[in-house]
């Protein structure tokens, strides 16, 4: 087939091998439940439910007791029509054990991607009520040539710039960003699969995103609308608002 008539395939990597720590005490935060269903599962959903979407690599907390855990909860969880262990309807899903890093556990994830897979997304397991449209949205952009791409939010709150301290004591400010050109990025963050791949390859500074190791290599990345949906569940209070949000959803689908 001509490049111009060969389909591209995407694949979402989801890094869920964190603990949670700002979440308090408890499971790791991908397996905790929001009205009852595991995050990792929603946030599996999220990307299941793009009809781009054919395969979902897991990076799960690297115990084997985690490990086994996700599994049978992708299992349990699985969409009618699909093979019991292998798929969720027509998306396939693959589970791996991930790093000390997220950085480390993303790069576990990519090396797991078979042939054939051009375009990747990364998604936190972390957010895990990201609106199809977002997903999509991303997608397309990707398709439609930029090498990176993140769902991206105007901000609410001003920010400053400080002299960062951790002995407790006042933090001088040292600038204030303009709010209007910031933007709060989330995920799922798309990109074309081989300059992610050399992203990895290349950049070994501590990063928290995956775009700004694109970014690193002088690519460009660009900027598509986020959700207010795909937030991060990051603090307790995030679990009160998660649950809120699927709340509303469900009395909306009941009208
Ligand atoms: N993550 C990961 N591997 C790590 C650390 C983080 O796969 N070693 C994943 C988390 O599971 C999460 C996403 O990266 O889905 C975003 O990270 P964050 O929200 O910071 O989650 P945690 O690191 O688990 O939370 P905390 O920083 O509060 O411990
Ligand atoms: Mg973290």
């Amino acid at each position: 087939m001509s490049d111009e008539t060969r389909p591209s395939r995407t694949a979402a990597v989801i890094p869920a091998a964190g603990r949670g720590v700002r979440l308090g005490p408890g499971a790791p935060k991908a397996l905790r439940a929001l009205n009852g269903t595991p995050m990792l599962i929603h946030a599996v959903r999220a990307m299941a439910a793009s009809r781009s979407v054919s395969l979902v690599v897991v990076v799960a907390p690297p115990d084997e007791a985690s490990a086994a855990e996700v599994k049978t909860l992708l299992a349990d969880h699985a969409l009618p029509g699909g093979t019991p262990s292998g798929s969720w309807g027509r998306t396939d899903f693959v589970v791996v054990p991930g790093g000390e890093t997220r950085q480390e556990s993303v790069k576990l994830g990519l090396d797991a991607l078979p042939p054939g897979i051009d375009v990747v997304l990364v998604h936190d397991a972390a957010r895990p009520l990201v609106p199809v449209d977002t997903v999509d949205g991303v997608i397309e952009a990707v398709r439609e040539g930029a090498p990176a791409v993140v769902p991206a939010l105007l901000l609410a709150d001003t920010v400053k710039q400080v002299e960062a301290r951790t002995d407790g004591g006042p933090e001088l400010v040292v600038a204030t960003p303009e709010r209007a050109r910031l933007r709060a990025v989330q995920t799922p963050q798309g990109f074309d699969r081989a300059t992610l791949v050399r992203a990895h390859e290349t950049v070994t500074d501590n990063v928290t995103d995956d775009a700004s190791m694109v970014e690193q290599l002088g690519e460009p990345v660009v900027v598509v609308p986020g959700h207010e949906e795909a937030f991060k569940v990051t603090r307790p209070l995030d679990l009160v608002l998660a649950e809120a949000v699927l709340a509303r959803r469900r009395a909306n689908d009941g009208f």
